[in-house]
């Protein structure tokens, strides 16, 4: 049936040169991929979602929220890279997926990349809205109106004032969005210097304030359950869930394969590195976090709610007020690197849809100028700007949560499928235990979803909903496939 069509390896691998003759040069080595994986990595999950984890859902238990969050992506790392070395080109987990479970599958990831690439980029824009709001108060002494850097379903606990939109969160996106259309490549070395600053911050934090942890923050790790999610270990699972968010980015390192010198050996380290690398800093960071501050006061209605560092380090950290100002500019730095990486990942799944016809043409027409999918970014930027401005930060990026752990389940079962029907491919880097890691991937991924909770899995349904439609309404029609 031609839903379950795929698009072959060789065909794959046919265009993959002929692109990169033109376009792509293999200038990656595995140090820059390692950089690139943290670069997207490092942003704000760790510095907003791990005290809205705690503080709502987790206490100082957010801890094993991320070693088992963590757990899920590595166990979902080893078959993206099985994938990644074996079909080293761009388009991330849609392409796998064309090649192994076929079309209609295929174009439900590349739907579903949208909500981890596009309103991945919105959430982080909203939390680099908290975070300038931040700096304006810390530096200049003044803070942006309410109504103008919230969504419109938000309201002050201190004021009662409504938001009405987020104008920095959308002046992000349109800056970078810019900044891509130029084609101002975001250079490896640049990546890299971000790289080492957001690293040196998390050790900076980790360090400076280990001293200040009182033990008293401390004295229960897991909190006794209040009902429902909040606490105990269902509030840990809960967290899991939500700071799920701060491992998003290492599979943007995939999409970066066409581009890797030796992709057998960077994807690996890349990616898995990486991972590894964040899941150490994540569990101490969220110790020092949660040892300074009482969970309590990150809650949604405590008074460390919104720029929860900045606000441990000022308001617990006695002597280290420049710090907080220090650690506010390095935030939006890092911010910036996660959103720009984010849309350049959401432009190429893109391009490569449309390129294979499943998307209008639009999406891949190239700029004459500056060579970039200029009008792509332009469409994308309106698209992520809508969530961005009105919408709450906490439901875009539950929605990122829940579209990135579906799209690791269908890559953990592309494995699967790919070992039975073609077994003998080369494969340079094989998932070890098939098929009980991709199992327990796909199990780990699951249990996260289900945590995530019944409003997000509605979310989650209607958005597939919308894209079954426009499947069958126009991309079915106009896949290249039809003409072979
Ligand atoms: N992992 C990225 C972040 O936390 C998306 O910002």
């Amino acid at each position: 049936m031609s839903i379950f069509r795929k698009k072959s390896l060789s065909l794959l691998k046919a265009e993959a040169t002929a692109e990169g003759a033109h376009t792509l040069k293999r200038t990656l080595g595995s140090g820059a991929l390692l950089g690139l994986g943290i670069g997207a990595i490092i942003g704000a999950g760790i510095f907003v979602r791990t005290a809205s984890a705690a503080g709502n859902y987790a206490g100082p238990g957010v801890m094993w929220s991320y070693i088992i969050a963590g757990l899920g992506c590595v166990f979902a790392g080893l078959c993206y890279v099985e994938f990644a070395t074996m079909i080293p080109i761009a388009g991330s987990a849609y392409t796998y997926s064309y090649a192994t479970m076929g079309e209609m599958i295929a174009w439900i990831i590349g739907w579903d990349l949208v909500l981890e690439y596009a309103l991945g980029a919105a959430t982080v824009a909203i939390a680099w809205s908290e975070y300038l709001n931040k700096l304006c108060q810390t530096f200049f002494g003044f803070t942006i109106p309410y109504a103008l850097c919230h969504s419109p379903f938000q309201a002050s606990l201190a004021t009662g004032e409504h938001g009405f939109i987020n104008i920095p969160a959308m002046g992000i996106l349109a800056i970078l969005s810019w900044i891509l259309i130029k084609g101002t490549k975001e250079s490896s070395n640049l990546n890299n210097v971000i790289v080492v600053i957001k690293v040196a911050i998390v050790l900076a934090f980790i360090c400076l304030g280990w001293k200040f942890i009182n033990p008293a923050n401390h004295a229960m790790i897991v909190p006794p359950n209040e009902g429902g999610h909040a606490f105990g270990w269902q509030g840990v699972f809960r967290g899991a869930a939500i700071v799920f968010f701060a491992y998003i980015g290492f599979d943007a390192v995939s999409t970066a394969a066409q581009e890797a010198k030796d992709p057998q050996k960077g994807m690996p380290i890349g990616m898995l590195g990486s991972l590894a690398l964040c899941t150490g800093l994540y569990v101490l960071f969220s110790y020092v976090l949660t040892g300074i501050t009482n969970y309590k006061e990150f809650s949604s209605t405590g008074p460390g709610h919104e720029a929860a560092v900045a606000y441990a380090i000022s308001t617990n950290m006695p002597g280290y007020e420049w710090f907080s100002g220090l650690i506010t500019v390095a935030i939006l730095a890092g911010f910036s690197s996660v959103i720009l990486v984010l849309l350049l990942g959401q432009a190429r799944v893109f391009f490569s849809m449309a390129h294979d016809g499943l998307l209008p043409k639009v999406f891949a027409e190239v700029h004459p100028k500056y060579r970039t999918p200029a009008k792509a970014n332009i469409l994308l930027f309106l698209f992520c700007a809508v969530f961005a401005g009105i919408i709450p930060g906490d439901i875009v990026g539950e929605m990122t949560s829940i579209g990135t752990l579906f799209a690791f389940v269908l890559v953990s079962a592309g494995i699967i499928v790919m070992r039975r029907t073609d077994p003998n491919h080369e494969r340079p880097f094989k998932t070890p235990f098939v098929p009980l890691v991709p199992l327990l991937g796909m199990g780990v991924c699951f249990f996260m979803i289900y945590h995530l909770g019944w409003e997000n899995w509605a979310r989650l349904i209607v958005w597939l909903g919308i894209g079954m439609i426009v499947y069958f309404g126009y991309s079915k029609k106009h896949s290249k496939l039809n003409q072979a």
